[in-house]
């Protein structure tokens, strides 16, 4: 059990769940330090804000490398020369590859905006208005060599309003984006979920820092 779990946070957009874990590390409410945040595209948002915090920046992008394994490479010597313990897919628009996965397999976890395995890949909130369902929220997870398929640590609801658009579920979601990661970082920092390989397990009773899932009072 680490005092303060080392993450590398890899982003590629707003950075709101970066932003949401550095500040939830501020109040003592997550026992991490963000080591480097690594994006795949130079111009993104959540890179100003972890240099304005002092945390070292890396841009690995996909098009100065010859095809995807070279940046795959590329990526996980980036990743291996920070050394983090754990390694956070915050808005990481892209699939990591076979070099990042042997190097720290069962040490990355990436968050998703849909209750997995509903709508996995590319803009599940638009995904979950299409279907008309009632319920949608986030899902942090291990992350394997599927898309979004790694196993689920943990959940939380939000409803679907008959006037939402994706836009307003995305935000809607994102609120409970932003409790629930910093939450499940904390739990893995003080050893109250462990992640084994394959069958990530709660060592105790479920951390009361997470959320349950809420049946809130609908339309
Ligand atoms: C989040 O909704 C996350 O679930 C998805 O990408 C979005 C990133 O948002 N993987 P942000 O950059 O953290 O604001």
């Amino acid at each position: 059990m680490a005092a303060s779990l080392t993450l590398a946070v890899l982003v590629s957009g707003r950075g709101s769940n970066l932003k949401a874990l550095l500040e939830a590390i501020d109040r003592g409410a997550c026992a991490a330090t963000v080591g480097c945040v690594i994006s795949d595209r130079p111009g993104a948002p959540a890179l100003s804000l972890a240099s304005a915090r002092g945390i070292a920046t890396h841009v690995v992008p996909a098009k100065a490398y010859a095809d995807r394994a070279a940046w795959d490479e590329a990526l996980a010597s980036q990743l291996a020369a920070a050394a983090p313990e754990l390694i956070v897919l915050a808005g990481f628009m892209r699939i990591v590859g076979r070099a990042v996965l042997a190097h720290f397999a069962g040490r990355i976890i990436n968050v998703h905006p849909a209750l997995l395995p509903a709508f996995p890949g590319m803009d599940a909130p638009a995904q979950a208005i299409a279907a008309r369902v009632c319920l949608s929220g986030c899902t942090v997870h291990v992350v394997d060599d599927g898309v979004d398929t790694g196993p689920v640590l943990a959940q939380a609801a939000v409803p679907v309003r008959r006037d939402d658009d994706a836009d307003s579920l995305h935000a809607r979601i994102q609120t409970a984006e932003h409790a629930l990661l910093p939450a499940v970082v904390h739990a893995i920092a003080t050893g109250a979920l462990v992640l084994e390989r394959e069958a990530p397990r709660y060592t105790g009773s479920y951390p009361e820092e997470l959320p349950r899932l809420v049946s809130p009072p609908l339309l």
